[in-house]
């Protein structure tokens, strides 16, 4: 089963990325994730792709696209695989289609996690990640048991510096722009299937497996 999460920064597809995975037994491919890992083992990669997440603006499509390709023809991927944070616009997704068309494979699902803009806001501007294994916490909404350290690994927990508030506007704006239209590309292919966004993370997952089993049966 191949997945793809859409939606805005801070929409949840990290949180449910992490939960589909583990109940799936497929990999989470987060763009984001490898790029940041990228850039703190300041790989010439990283050094490049840095500049371009620091403003909150997207890296540009062949270094992306290169990744993912790479990463999607990986074993661990034979049985699935979930992208979390890609594709972002358009050509990104007609890349991923022709790639997959090599592969004999294509996608059976995209899920779109809905949140408004207030809601996305709060959420990112109180997150926090562990820097060892990335578990990602919430000030409010998911706090860890100790204060600024990792439940799972006892590593200290920081804010992403794109999660500052002015980078946080300069995401939303490129998600509108670039992003949005995604929707639609993928309601036109029959893929598209919207999720409320809002409420418990478990009771999101549990909507997104019903959507996602519902879709099997019918086909
Ligand atoms: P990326 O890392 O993908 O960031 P993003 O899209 O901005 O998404 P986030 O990771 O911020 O949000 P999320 O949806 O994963 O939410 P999360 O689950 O963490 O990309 C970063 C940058 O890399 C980009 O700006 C770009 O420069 C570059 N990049 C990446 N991919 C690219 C691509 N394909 N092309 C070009 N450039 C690319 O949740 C957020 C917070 O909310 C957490 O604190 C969490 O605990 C909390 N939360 C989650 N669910 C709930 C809930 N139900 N209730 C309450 N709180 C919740
Ligand atoms: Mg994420
Ligand atoms: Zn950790």
């Amino acid at each position: 089963m191949n997945l793809i999460l859409l939606g805005a920064p801070g929409a949840g597809k990290g949180t449910q990325g992490k939960n589909l995975s583990e109940r799936f037994k497929i990999p989470q491919i987060s763009t984001g994730d490898i790029l940041r890992a990228n850039v703190r083992s300041k790989t010439s990669l990283g050094l490049k792709a840095k500049e371009f997440m620091d403003k909150g603006v997207l890296v540009p499509d062949n270094v992306v696209v290169d990744m993912v390709s790479d990463r999607i023809q990986q074993e661990d991927c034979q049985k699935g695989f979930i992208l979390d944070g890609f594709p972002r616009n358009i050509n990104q997704a007609e890349v991923l289609e022709s790639t997959l068309k090599t592969m004999n494979k294509s996608i059976d699902k995209v899920i779109g996690i809905e949140v408004d803009r207030k809601e996305l806001v709060r959420r990112l501007s109180g997150r926090r990640v562990c820097r060892k294994c990335g578990a990602s916490y919430h000030v409010i909404f998911n706090p860890p048991v100790n204060i600024g350290m990792c439940d799972k690994c006892d590593s200290e927990i920081y804010q992403r510096d794109d999660d500052k508030e002015e980078t946080i506007e300069a995401r939303l704006g490129v998600y509108e722009q670039e992003t949005l239209p995604l929707t639609d590309y993928y309601i036109r292919k029959g893929l598209y299937k919207a999720i409320d966004g809002i409420g418990g993370m478990d009771q999101i997952t549990n909507s997104i497996v019903d959507a996602i089993e519902k879709g099997r049966s019918n086909s």
